[in-house]
């Protein structure tokens, strides 16, 4: 099979190294790719953007590429499988009405209403005013989202009442979107569950591993929202199995609503949902679950968690898409029912600002690494300049280890970040440690 993957994140990375190893696959191509997926055996960059969907299709075309797989959520909101499926060409994501479950979040909190889907109380505003005047009945800490696409920075946690004015105002006074919703603040540990909806249709869904994923740029949850600092294999799964089993019938619950929700929502599309599936959860300390969000991809680093873990474990991820024989074991986390537990770590190296203005166009070092089963570099924010890595972008890549214990994993995942040397020059003369960091507290 040829396939493409669209995007240029560690995420697109980790899936594209992923399915090189697959026997059945001849060549991936990534749509534009980056320093990471330019140096995979069998994978070649493909110098188009995401925007340009017609040249994207002409590439599909004229390179008799089998698959699509679309990484980022814009394309997917944007209608591309849409676009693709109007030209018989076989793409996998959902089509752009269902993609609204992570394109406004208004529709995804009326769809779990409806539903009765469990997530936090919230309310919708439609004007500044409005919003304004409802702040003297919350209670803080309080949750204020954008409606649309936000690229990880619609979510606002605020402390207090001139947090949640500066942040109303900032939603009404973007362009992007005129609408926001203010919930409840919940508290628990978030938990990270994927599902590969695949094109045999509902009840074929595949349970990826559950993973944690660290979302605030500071140690212990603190500093702004980021797109993701770290993840590991999510430490509930080394709980006792009664516990693990219980929470797996309830996420299992809560993934059947949505699915038999959505496709009768949309049932007039003539489509179901088909693509990935991302339930962003937050378990109390009762162990009820509420749902914060629905994500209509994998995420970014959680994706390039799980395929160095899949890798290591013999499941081929290809064959989770395309299924074509479905072996009937469809919940990766029922592993953890066993003795001999496995895992996988992910330390995100971003560049000094990141979420906010930050540095780029300096030069890495990663020769005092040395990849091995156990341990694989994503890229995410790199060019390839002449011979040299340069930084491009906040999240600049990732270190991912695995092992059959959880500390000596994020140890070997530590003691190889420390090794990453940065330059301000090409000729790595000028070497400055202050132009990279990464948070000290992942797995705990
Ligand atoms: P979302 O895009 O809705 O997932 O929000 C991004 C992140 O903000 C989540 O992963 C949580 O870390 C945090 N968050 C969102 N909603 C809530 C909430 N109601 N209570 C606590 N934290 C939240
Ligand atoms: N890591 C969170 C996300 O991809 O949305």
């Amino acid at each position: 099979m040829k396939i493409l993957i669209l995007g240029q994140g560690g995420r697109e990375h980790a899936i594209a190294w992923k399915l090189s190893r697959s026997e059945i696959v001849s060549q991936v191509y990534v749509c534009p790719g980056n320093a990471g997926t330019f140096h995979e055996d069998k994978v070649t960059n493909v110098d188009i953007t995401l925007d340009q969907q017609k040249k994207i299709i002409d590439f599909v075309k004229s390179n008799q590429v089998d698959l699509t797989i679309v990484g980022p959520e814009a394309p997917l909101v944007d209608g591309i499988v849409n676009k693709f499926r109007d030209k018989g060409l076989k793409i996998f994501g959902p089509s752009r009405e269902f993609a609204e479950l992570e394109g406004s979040k208004v529709f995804s909190k009326k769809f779990m209403s409806r539903n009765g889907i469990p997530t936090a109380n919230y309310r919708e505003f439609n004007n500044l005013e409005d919003a304004m005047s409802h702040l003297n009945q919350i209670k803080y800490p309080s949750v204020i989202k954008a409606d649309g696409l936000a690229a990880g920075k619609g979510v606002v946690i605020c402390n207090e009442e001139q947090e949640a004015i500066e942040a109303i105002k900032k939603i009404f006074s973007s362009e992007h979107s005129q609408k926001l919703i203010m919930e409840d603040f919940l508290v628990g540990q978030e938990l990270s569950a994927i599902y590969v909806c695949n094109f045999n249709g509902p009840s074929f869904e595949t349970s990826l591993p559950w993973t944690k994923d660290y979302k605030s740029r500071d140690e212990y949850n603190s500093g702004p929202n980021t797109g993701g600092m770290g993840a590991i294999i999510h430490p509930i799964l080394d709980e006792h199995k009664n516990t693990i089993f219980k929470l797996h019938i309830e996420i299992e619950k809560i993934l059947t609503k949505t699915i038999i929700g959505i496709n009768e929502q949309l049932k007039n599309t003539n489509m179901r949902y088909l693509g990935f599936l991302y339930l962003g959860l937050m378990i109390d300390q009762n162990n009820d679950i509420k749902v914060l969000e629905y994500n209509c991809r994998m995420g970014d680093p959680e994706t390039q968690n799980l395929m160095i873990y899949l890798e290591n474990m013999n499941i081929d991820f290809l064959n989770l898409i395309i299924d074509k024989k479905h072996d009937g074991n469809s919940d990766c986390n029922l592993d953890y029912m066993n003795e001999k537990k496995h895992y996988s770590c992910t330390l995100v190296l971003a560049a000094s600002g990141y979420p906010n203005a930050y540095k780029k166009d300096f030069y890495i070092d990663l020769s005092d690494i040395n990849e091995s089963e156990n341990l694989k570099i994503f890229h995410a924010g790199t060019a390839m300049e002449d011979d040299r890595i340069k930084s491009v972008g906040g999240r600049i890549l990732t270190i991912n280890t695995f092992g059959s214990d959880r500390q000596k994993c994020i140890n070997l995942a530590y003691e190889n970040i420390k090794k990453i040397r940065t330059y301000t020059d090409k000729e790595f003369r000028n070497e400055d440690n202050e132009l990279t960091f990464f948070r000290e507290d992942i797995g705990r």
